[in-house]
């Protein structure tokens, strides 16, 4: 007679940290589907400040139904939580705003090649805006990430000024973004998700009127009868799977940001990277030089190497 399974309980530790696995494959999952349609929709509708006010206004649409449905539960948020969020809005936007318009210069590629300095810039503003020191061996760590970075750059066959310089601006922005939030986000009763809508709807405000201001409703009339007549009613869709991606794949990411450090998050998006760079190259045929490979794989090691030494 075969003896009765014993049920297994699982350990809290183990289950959370299944559950930070599975937000962190569904993050990346996301993350690589938003990529792919963000920039089949720059490539043929190249306005990189609607594009991006259009995605923060299908994630504040998204949760504002579901609040209103209480498919979601609203959260309870006073003025200090909106004084307190303005700062990680304006970081929000300048660093989304400048991502797209990287992206919209140059491949999917090479942004995230540039992105995944990001880990540099961490320890450079926690070193100089807020004084911490850390151990040589995080210092160290940011010569491989700059000179492979540097070195993916100059080798980059489509090279172009206002495409990097809007991937390091990026960098910077985040870096404020992700230390801001988790400072807003710590013994507060608004949860990951919750955040990160409230953040959406807030840059939304902040977005709309510099996008009006650089592009405006006459170059997006031509740009979208272009695009419409080029691609088809494809585009519409291309459009809202962008749209829908983006606060996807962000709402996920922040509810693994409630769970964990801005370090082990900053790894975490790092690691990312290499899915998203791996499959825009598959899917949009970009032409890599091995030297160009071989940049952005000493860059990517070089996270591996700080996240270890920051442990
Ligand atoms: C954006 O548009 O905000 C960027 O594509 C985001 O980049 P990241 O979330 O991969 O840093």
């Amino acid at each position: 007679i075969k003896p009765e399974p014993v049920p297994v309980p699982i350990p809290g530790e183990a289950a959370r940290k299944v559950k930070i696995g599975i937000y962190f494959a569904v993050w990346w999952a996301l993350n690589v589907v938003f990529n792919i349609y963000n920039k089949k929709v720059l490539n043929a509708f190249p306005y990189p400040w609607l594009t991006s006010t259009l995605s923060l206004a299908m994630g504040s649409l998204i949760m504002v139904v579901s609040w209103a449905t209480r498919i979601a539960e609203a959260p309870n948020t006073d003025s200090d939580f909106w004084k307190a969020l303005l700062p990680v809005a304006v970081a929000h936007t300048i660093g989304h705003v400048a991502a797209t318009v990287s992206m919209s210069k140059v491949a999917v590629s090479f942004t995230h090649i540039i992105k995944s300095a990001e880990p540099a810039f961490s320890v450079l503003v926690s070193r100089f805006f807020l004084g911490e020191s850390f151990a040589a061996g995080v210092y160290w760590s940011l010569v491989p990430i700059i000179g492979g970075c540097a070195l993916a750059a100059v080798t980059e066959l489509n090279f172009n000024m206002i495409g990097f310089m809007g991937a390091m601006i990026s960098n910077l922005a985040f870096v404020f973004r992700n230390i801001f939030s988790k400072k807003g986000m710590k013994g507060k009763s608004v949860s990951g998700m919750n955040y990160y809508a409230c953040l959406s709807i807030l840059s939304l405000v902040l977005l709309t009127p510099f996008a009006l201001y650089v592009e405006g409703p006459k170059m997006w009339a031509a740009g979208w009868d272009k695009a419409v007549s080029d691609i088809g009613s494809n585009f519409i869709w291309w459009l809202t799977a962008q749209s829908v991606f983006y606060h996807l794949y962000n709402q996920v990411s922040y509810m693994s940001l409630d769970e964990i450090s801005p370090l082990t998050f900053s790894i975490g998006n790092t690691m990312k990277r290499i899915s998203v760079i791996v499959s825009s190259i598959i899917i949009f045929r970009t032409p890599v030089q091995p030297v160009n490979a071989l940049g952005a794989a000493i860059a990517v090691f070089g996270t591996f190497l700080y996240s270890q030494a920051k442990q």
